[in-house]
């Protein structure tokens, strides 16, 4: 099967030289690349910025630094492949004016106005293909459960990975990480704290049909 992993946070360029961004490292991302290559899929990563080497034996790696880049490199790609995986940590906002130098400081305070970026995934879902499976994935710090759902119903999605970011060993940065996958059919696995690599796996047991695995 064809499937299409997304990692990493995105930069926004406030100017030239400074962006917005958030704490993703692209680890899960990257484990979930990895171990779909491992199962003999054919595996494109659309990657943000990261310190990390892509895994060996992908089809494509696509790297990208904006949410609009993100959002151009998925979309021409989704339509192709039978599961795409959101993991990437997509800025829901970016700068509204943008400045192509570097801005000099004043002695006042400065408001950066900031505008919605695209929501990639409910775009996708909006455009599912049939038979695709689509995945999100969701980072709560409270009712994990009743916001996960939501989002997937939101977003048209198959499936939802939920991680609770309130905790330092799981989400964000962890080497470590513990999800809660939620089906749109309202089934529920619960994959316990355990290396981003083996959760990695596990999840992909879960969600590739008995025929793709
Ligand atoms: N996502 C996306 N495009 C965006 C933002 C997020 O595709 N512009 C995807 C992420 O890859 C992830 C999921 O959407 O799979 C996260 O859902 P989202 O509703 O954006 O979660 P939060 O950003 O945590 O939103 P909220 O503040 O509403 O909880």
């Amino acid at each position: 099967m064809r499937i299409l992993v997304t990692a990493g946070p995105t930069r926004e360029a406030i100017d030239a030289v400074r962006f917005l961004s958030n704490k993703s490292t692209g680890r899960m991302g990257y484990a979930l690349a990895e171990a779909a290559v491992a199962a003999g899929h054919d595996v494109v990563l659309v990657s943000g910025p990261v310190a990390l080497t892509p895994p060996d034996g992908l089809l494509e790696f696509v790297p990208v630094v904006s949410a609009a880049d993100m959002a151009d490199a998925v979309k021409r790609r989704a339509p192709d492949c039978g599961m795409v995986i959101m993991c990437a940590a997509v800025a829901d906002y970016t700068p509204a004016h943008p400045v192509d130098r570097k801005m000099k400081k004043s002695d006042g305070n400065l408001t950066l106005e900031l505008k919605r970026t695209e929501d990639i995934l409910k775009t996708l879902g909006q455009n599912k293909p049939a038979g695709q499976i689509l995945i999100g994935f969701a980072a709560e710090t409270d009712d994990l459960e009743q916001y996960a759902r939501s989002k997937l119903a939101a977003k048209n999605l198959d499936w939802i990975a939920a991680n609770d970011v309130s905790r330092p060993d799981r989400g964000f940065a962890a080497g470590t990480n513990a999800v809660a996958l939620f089906a749109a059919d309202g089934r529920r696995f619960d994959i316990p704290l355990q290396s981003k690599d083996a959760v990695a796996r596990r999840m992909l047991g879960i969600l590739l049909p008995p025929s793709g695995r």
